[in-house]
Protein backbone atom coordinates (compact mmCIF):
# COMPACT_ATOMS: atom_id res chain seq x y z
CA UNK A 1 0.00 0.00 0.00
CA UNK A 2 0.75 3.40 -0.67
CA UNK A 3 2.59 5.17 2.24
CA UNK A 4 1.21 8.99 3.27
CA UNK A 5 5.13 10.11 2.19
CA UNK A 6 4.86 7.68 -1.13
CA UNK A 7 1.48 9.66 -1.50
CA UNK A 8 3.06 13.00 -1.45
CA UNK A 9 6.32 12.31 -3.60
CA UNK A 10 3.47 11.26 -6.06
CA UNK A 11 1.14 14.59 -6.05
CA UNK A 12 3.78 17.00 -5.32
CA UNK A 13 7.48 16.18 -6.61
CA UNK A 14 8.50 16.93 -9.94
CA UNK A 15 12.36 17.67 -9.24
CA UNK A 16 13.25 17.48 -13.10
CA UNK A 17 10.48 20.29 -13.85
CA UNK A 18 8.58 23.07 -14.60
CA UNK A 19 8.17 22.13 -18.48
CA UNK A 20 7.17 25.76 -19.95
CA UNK A 21 4.36 24.52 -21.54
CA UNK A 22 0.87 25.12 -20.93
CA UNK A 23 -0.45 21.57 -21.23
CA UNK A 24 1.88 20.59 -18.13
CA UNK A 25 -0.88 20.29 -15.58
CA UNK A 26 -3.13 18.42 -17.80
CA UNK A 27 -0.79 15.92 -18.51
CA UNK A 28 0.54 15.48 -15.17
CA UNK A 29 -2.17 15.72 -13.37
CA UNK A 30 -3.37 12.40 -15.38
CA UNK A 31 0.00 10.93 -15.14
CA UNK A 32 0.22 10.91 -11.53
CA UNK A 33 -3.32 9.44 -11.06
CA UNK A 34 -5.38 12.64 -9.81
CA UNK A 35 -8.03 12.28 -12.38
CA UNK A 36 -9.15 8.52 -11.64
CA UNK A 37 -12.77 9.08 -10.09
CA UNK A 38 -12.45 12.64 -10.14
CA UNK A 39 -10.86 15.83 -11.07
CA UNK A 40 -8.84 17.00 -8.04
CA UNK A 41 -9.37 20.56 -8.09
CA UNK A 42 -6.02 22.40 -7.13
CA UNK A 43 -2.95 20.62 -6.69
CA UNK A 44 1.06 21.89 -6.38
CA UNK A 45 4.36 20.08 -8.03
CA UNK A 46 7.54 21.27 -6.29
CA UNK A 47 10.37 21.83 -9.07
CA UNK A 48 13.27 20.98 -6.29
CA UNK A 49 15.24 18.23 -5.34
CA UNK A 50 13.40 15.89 -3.02
CA UNK A 51 15.77 16.48 0.00
CA UNK A 52 15.67 19.95 -0.33
CA UNK A 53 12.04 19.42 0.13
CA UNK A 54 12.08 16.67 3.12
CA UNK A 55 14.50 19.27 5.21
CA UNK A 56 11.23 21.36 5.43
CA UNK A 57 10.11 19.54 8.14
CA UNK A 58 13.21 20.69 9.92
CA UNK A 59 12.37 24.94 9.06
CA UNK A 60 9.85 27.04 10.58
CA UNK A 61 7.05 25.37 12.07
CA UNK A 62 3.72 26.86 11.83
CA UNK A 63 -0.10 25.87 12.37
CA UNK A 64 -1.94 23.75 9.24
CA UNK A 65 -5.10 25.51 7.56
CA UNK A 66 -6.37 22.49 9.35
CA UNK A 67 -5.48 24.30 12.68
CA UNK A 68 -3.19 21.12 13.05
CA UNK A 69 0.42 22.41 14.76
CA UNK A 70 2.57 20.15 12.58
CA UNK A 71 3.07 22.85 9.05
CA UNK A 72 6.87 23.69 8.04
CA UNK A 73 7.56 26.85 5.56
CA UNK A 74 10.25 26.65 3.68
CA UNK A 75 13.61 29.45 4.38
CA UNK A 76 14.10 29.54 0.67
CA UNK A 77 11.17 30.14 -2.51
CA UNK A 78 11.10 27.76 -4.25
CA UNK A 79 10.22 26.73 -8.07
CA UNK A 80 6.42 25.52 -7.78
CA UNK A 81 3.66 24.76 -10.27
CA UNK A 82 0.20 25.13 -9.39
CA UNK A 83 -2.90 23.46 -11.54
CA UNK A 84 -6.01 24.61 -10.99
CA UNK A 85 -8.99 23.10 -12.34
CA UNK A 86 -11.24 25.00 -15.01
CA UNK A 87 -14.33 26.26 -14.51
CA UNK A 88 -15.38 24.63 -17.92
CA UNK A 89 -13.71 20.99 -16.92
CA UNK A 90 -16.16 18.53 -16.83
CA UNK A 91 -15.17 14.51 -15.52
CA UNK A 92 -13.85 12.33 -16.82
CA UNK A 93 -12.23 14.80 -18.93
CA UNK A 94 -10.09 17.01 -16.43
CA UNK A 95 -8.86 20.42 -17.63
CA UNK A 96 -6.39 22.31 -15.70
CA UNK A 97 -4.93 25.91 -15.70
CA UNK A 98 -1.09 25.65 -15.36
CA UNK A 99 0.55 28.59 -13.17
CA UNK A 100 4.73 28.70 -12.26
CA UNK A 101 5.41 30.22 -9.51
CA UNK A 102 8.62 30.81 -6.94
CA UNK A 103 6.91 30.73 -3.54
CA UNK A 104 7.89 29.84 0.06
CA UNK A 105 6.39 26.32 0.73
CA UNK A 106 4.27 25.28 3.88
CA UNK A 107 4.22 20.95 3.81
CA UNK A 108 2.81 18.82 6.62
CA UNK A 109 5.35 16.12 7.84
CA UNK A 110 4.61 13.32 10.04
CA UNK A 111 6.10 10.27 11.45
CA UNK A 112 9.64 8.77 12.18
CA UNK A 113 11.28 10.02 9.90
CA UNK A 114 9.50 13.09 9.95
CA UNK A 115 8.90 13.67 6.90
CA UNK A 116 6.18 15.67 4.37
CA UNK A 117 3.17 14.00 3.78
CA UNK A 118 -0.03 17.50 2.97
CA UNK A 119 1.29 20.00 0.74
CA UNK A 120 -0.71 23.08 2.56
CA UNK A 121 -0.17 25.59 1.31
CA UNK A 122 2.34 28.52 -0.83
CA UNK A 123 3.20 31.81 -0.02
P1 LIG B 1 -5.72 11.95 2.35
O1 LIG B 1 -4.47 11.50 1.64
O2 LIG B 1 -6.26 10.95 3.30
O3 LIG B 1 -6.73 12.55 1.42
P2 LIG B 1 -2.69 16.85 -0.05
O4 LIG B 1 -3.29 16.03 -1.16
O5 LIG B 1 -3.37 18.17 0.15
O6 LIG B 1 -1.20 16.97 -0.13
O7 LIG B 1 -3.00 16.05 1.30
C1 LIG B 1 -2.52 14.77 1.54
C2 LIG B 1 -3.19 14.22 2.79
O8 LIG B 1 -2.73 14.94 3.95
C3 LIG B 1 -4.68 14.36 2.76
O9 LIG B 1 -5.23 13.18 3.30
C4 LIG B 1 -4.93 15.53 3.71
O10 LIG B 1 -6.20 15.48 4.32
C5 LIG B 1 -3.88 15.27 4.75
N1 LIG B 1 -3.58 16.42 5.64
C6 LIG B 1 -4.11 17.66 5.61
N2 LIG B 1 -3.60 18.43 6.59
C7 LIG B 1 -2.72 17.65 7.27
C8 LIG B 1 -1.89 17.83 8.41
N3 LIG B 1 -1.81 19.01 9.03
N4 LIG B 1 -1.16 16.80 8.85
C9 LIG B 1 -1.20 15.61 8.21
N5 LIG B 1 -1.96 15.36 7.13
C10 LIG B 1 -2.72 16.36 6.67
Amino acid sequence: KESPAMKFQRQHMDPDGPSNNSNYCNQMMRRRNMTEGWCKPVNTFVHEPLVDVQAICLQGNITCKNGKPNCHKSNSSMNITDCHKTSGSKYPNCDYQTSQKERHVIVACEGNPYVPVHFDASV
